[in-house]
């Protein structure tokens, strides 16, 4: 299979003076003032069905950004009847046209597109240039550009044949059609989630969050212009109970591709298990959901390794990461520094809008967050158990600022050890140094979720006895790295326990999940 080597897009420097700096802060004052209303797309067609709801920058929650349509049951329904109309040509396609397709979205997203995107996901999804550009612009290409080199790798394994008996596999897609629910964020996942089941033949049924409906657009636009035909991905953002139970009731719903919290993943399984009757073939259920990431840090670990490990891990995003380092575990010999480095680096953080470029942290996507977090602050700050070391103030009077915040506890299993915040906070145990595998077992047992996690040491035998201990608490496991920052090409990600199916995005895994291969024996 003749593809272009997938290369990872590299990530621009937005240093004062560069022409990235002045055009994503130009397309960021347009898109601000632009009162943009974003339409659902179905068929093809941008429609408006009126019943709108307000686009609100979560870091100057008063400010107008535009409005997003709603669906009803209508739409919801002429969207999947759409997608099995466009599943005839889609699913017979020659590969080469469907990889085609979206490797010109690729080059989109990383040249004319690249700035509009990256200031959508800056204004809606209040992300700091940094975070956008390795979300919204690389993020997102490394899924199309690799993807296609994943779908070569599957149509290229076949079987064994012998002069008398051709065996061949053919890769079909799902027989209906997918549905995709994609989270607020990351971008690159709301793109990624329908164009990895499209490329395999499938045709979609796309629910993008409320929270990240400019980039949205955005995305839907770059499908339409790399030529994804009409029907092929319709997106649709709708009431979620209603649109969930029209999918998911339907005799054609083929398969989930979900990435979201954990709750609503069950709840989704549920109805699934509910409806089986009503399914021509059993769905494909992929989700990837929460994370209780933990750094676990030996006394042979370097200190200012750690501190970084921690800052990055935990701070970065906003904290808004299914990855975030947000429980950690380190040794009393090395604390003091660790301590010490943590606080330097976070005292020299700026907080505010993404548009000042100087900004490290931004805001939390909505009320709800900020006031879940400030729930646990304070519950913190009241605790015999625990104690805010830094941070701790929060500010929603122009927007969701929570200051990143460090909470130490001599109760391994408090509730912020345990509990999944996604936001800037992170709960530190501080361990007797000879207590290392006792603390293993507290790692293992403090949280249902396993997606990312991290060991933290110099003594070769701490990492390899941390490595079998903790062996099923995350589906991607560093070693003296943060806990995150997967690359796609690099680390297929996802993880298991309540942190989903471990279908690892980014990865021919994924792919896998979006075919149903036929298996065809001919004789002569
Ligand atoms: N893939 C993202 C990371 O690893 C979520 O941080």
């Amino acid at each position: 299979f003749n593809v272009p080597v997938a290369v990872n897009e590299p990530i621009k420097s937005y240093a004062p003076g560069t022409d990235e700096r002045e055009e994503v802060l130009e397309a960021y004052k347009e898109l601000w003032n632009a009162e943009t209303e974003v339409p659902l797309y179905i068929n093809g067609e941008a429609v408006k069905t009126g019943d709108t709801a307000r686009i609100r920058p979560p870091h100057d929650h008063n400010h107008n950004a535009g409005t997003y349509h709603r669906a009803g049951k209508k739409e919801v329904n002429d969207a999947i009847n759409t997608a099995l109309e466009a599943r005839k040509a889609w699913a017979d396609m020659p590969w080469e046209q469907r990889a085609g397709i979206f490797l010109k979205a690729a080059e989109l997203v990383a040249g004319p597109y690249r700035a509009r995107i990256n200031a959508a996901t800056m204004i809606n999804q209040s992300k700091t240039i940094f975070q956008a550009e390795i979300d919204s612009a690389c993020e997102l290409v490394d899924f199309l550009r690799f993807n296609v080199e994943f779908m070569t790798e599957i149509y290229a394994e076949q079987p064994e044949s012998t002069s008398g008996a051709w065996n061949r596999l053919e890769y079909r897609p799902l027989e209906g059609f997918v549905y995709c629910v994609s989270p607020f964020n990351f971008t690159a996942i709301a793109g990624n989630l329908p164009a990895s089941a499209a490329l395999m033949g499938n045709v979609c049924v796309w629910k993008p969050s409320d929270h990240q409906m400019l980039s949205a657009q955005v995305i839907a636009e770059v499908f339409e212009e790399a030529g994804v035909p009409a029907g092929v991905i319709n997106m649709v953002n709708a009431e979620p109970v209603m649109m969930t139970d029209i999918v998911m009731s339907h005799a054609d719903f083929a398969g989930v591709h979900f990435t979201g919290s954990t709750t609503v993943f069950k709840g989704l399984w549920s109805k699934i298990g509910e409806n089986i009757n009503t399914y021509k073939t059993y769905p494909r259920i992929v989700g990837e959901t929460g994370g209780k990431d933990f750094i676990m840090a030996h006394k042979s670990a370097v200190p200012a390794q750690v501190a970084t490990a921690i800052v990055r891990g935990a701070f970065e995003f906003q904290g808004q990461k299914c990855s975030a380092a947000s429980r950690a575990y380190i040794p009393k010999s090395i604390w003091g520094e660790v301590e010490k480095l943590i606080r330097r680096d976070v005292e020299s953080f700026k907080m505010g809008s993404p548009e000042d470029m100087s900004n490290f942290i931004t805001a939390v996507i909505h009320e709800g967050s900020f006031d879940k977090l400030a729930k646990y602050i304070d519950a913190a700050k009241e605790s015999d158990e625990a104690e805010v070391i830094i941070g701790g103030n929060y500010d929603k009077s122009k927007g969701w600022f929570v200051d990143p915040t460090v909470i130490v506890t001599d109760n391994p299993k408090y509730e912020t050890m345990e509990t999944e915040l996604f936001g800037p906070v992170i709960t530190i145990y501080i361990y007797e140094d000879d207590q290392f595998e006792e603390t293993l077992k507290l790692v293992d047992e403090t949280s249902e979720y396993a997606l990312t996690g991290s060991i933290m040491a110099q003594d070769r035998y701490a990492i390899s006895t941390a490595t079998h201990a903790l062996q099923n608490c995350a589906g991607n496991f560093y070693i003296n790295d943060k806990c995150t920052g997967a690359v796609v090409g690099q680390q297929p990600f996802g993880g298991a326990r309540a942190s989903g199916t471990n279908d690892k995005a980014g990865s021919k895994l994924n792919l896998l999940r979006w075919v149903s291969p036929r298996m065809i024996k001919e004789t002569f």
